[in-house]
């Protein structure tokens, strides 16, 4: 397994271009199911959990093409062979499920491996399958698998989601591009992503109004079309690398960043003192000189502070003036990294959802342990804000998810290196 080594080097100063999305292209990508024409997507990212996704689809009898390098994936979905998505590569990757509203809006019929727990919380897919069921999907749950059925294809239907999920809105959605008559979709997910959903669906010929907002109306077509669609920024890989020179000083250009992504996020930046302005290439941050100060954040869903937002944000805590609150709402068990945290020196008292962060002056470098995606790079970004040298292991989980990590933090001035394991 791979380490990454980073060593406290002081400011950071340059550009970091940023990726399109991992989480908008996890959702794009199934969305060539619905159609039997091919759907092209640009500025994809290159990241493991894409070449899974990539792997899944072929497995249903789509073809995936990555071309340029990977950043754009050329997909095809003539006829599916086969609609069963097997454990073993949705165990890999939560979003797998999202391919089970796309097959059964187009062919009635689907199965799919249940997910299971993971890292940080148990994350049921309940809310998936009710909002399907609302369509008129009969679903049976065996052997760890959804058995989907809707044998005179899905009906427009109306569901209120009782909490916001951003896969659940995204497989709603799908399916009810598809669906006989009109779909009401409420308290839906108004993240970055479902908006950016949402459109390569209007571009495919899907009648959707209302992304954006808390409720989607959806009119059904009876078929989709082929389209090219450019996958949003991502937001988080944007607002982790804002946090880089936040945490270490210096200024740092983040190329393609929009502030309209990171809204809430940037207010709190702001707040602890960091200099964010937009230029007309992204957004500039900068923090010139002292600590920054303590600032509480709560973590909700868009346009809220993002979850995949607050271990980096964290680190930053680790090392300003004062005590700051962080309360997770999102997730159940989501500070993880907060031990490892602690092993460089920082000051952290968990109690269930709640994290007090009192800074220190400076952390100091130390061996720690990338629990999941969002703490390996919070763990990234201290060791760079810290005395020394940081080891960190395990870091596959950084690779489904940030693409030339080393590269980017490196050519703006950090001193960091991958050591290839076993
Ligand atoms: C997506 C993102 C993930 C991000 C999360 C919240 C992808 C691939 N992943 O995950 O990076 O951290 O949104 O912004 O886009 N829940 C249920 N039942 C369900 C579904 C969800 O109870 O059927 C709960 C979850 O356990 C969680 C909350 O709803 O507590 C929100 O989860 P959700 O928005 O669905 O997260 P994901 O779509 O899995």
């Amino acid at each position: 397994m791979d380490s990454i080594i980073v060593t406290g080097n002081g400011h950071l100063n340059g550009q970091i271009p940023i990726a399109g999305a991992k989480n908008a292209c996890l959702t794009l990508m199934p969305a060539t199911l619905l159609s039997e024409e091919p759907l092209t997507l640009t500025n994809a990212p290159r990241l493991s959990d894409i070449r899974t996704m990539a792997a899944l689809l072929q497995s249903l009898g789509a073809e995936v093409s990555q071309l340029q390098s990977g950043r754009v994936l050329a997909m095809s979905s003539a006829a599916l062979s086969n609609h069963v998505a097997d454990y073993d590569i949705v165990r890999k990757m939560r979003a797998s499920i999202l391919v089970l509203g796309p097959m059964l809006a187009r062919d009635g019929h689907a199965i799919v491996s249940l997910p299971g727990g993971c890292a940080i919380g148990a994350r049921p897919v309940d809310l998936h399958l009710r909002a399907l069921e609302a369509m008129g999907a009969e679903l049976d749950l065996r052997e760890g698998y959804v058995h989907a059925k809707a044998p005179g294809g899905l009906r427009g239907g109306v569901f209120e989601f009782p909490i916001v999920s951003v896969g659940a809105t995204e497989n709603a959605l799908m399916a009810a591009t598809m669906a006989k008559g009109t779909t009401v979709l409420k308290n839906v997910a108004r993240e970055p992503e479902i908006v950016d959903l949402a459109t390569c669906l209007r571009r495919m010929g899907a009648q959707i109004e209302g992304d954006g907002t808390g409720t989607i109306t959806v009119q059904g077509v009876d078929r989709l079309h082929g389209a090219t669609h450019p996958v949003v920024p991502d937001r988080i890989e944007l607002g982790t690398y804002m946090l880089a020179p936040a945490i270490c000083g210096g200024e740092v250009e983040c190329l393609g960043g929009r502030i309209d992504l990171v809204g809430a996020f940037c207010e709190k930046l702001q707040e602890a003192g960091i200099d964010v302005t937009e230029t007309g290439n992204g957004l500039t941050v900068s923090r010139r000189n002292g600590r920054v100060s303590a600032v509480d954040v709560a973590t909700r869903p868009f346009p809220g502070f993002p979850t995949d937002l607050q271990a980096q944000m964290m680190a930053l805590m680790c090392t300003a003036e004062g005590t700051s609150v962080l309360e997770e709402r999102i997730f159940e068990n989501r500070f993880m990294h907060a031990p490892e945290l602690v092993r460089m020196g920082a000051r952290i008292d968990v109690q269930g959802g709640t994290a007090t962060v009192t800074g220190v002056d400076r952390l100091k470098g130390a061996p720690v342990m990338a629990t999941d995606l969002r703490a390996s790079v919070s763990l990234i970004l201290a060791g760079l804000a810290a005395e020394g040298e940081t080891i960190v292991n395990r870091v596959y989980h950084l690779d489904r998810g940030y693409e030339s990590v080393e590269e980017k933090l490196g050519n703006v001035g950090a001193k960091i290196e991958r050591i290839s394991g076993q």
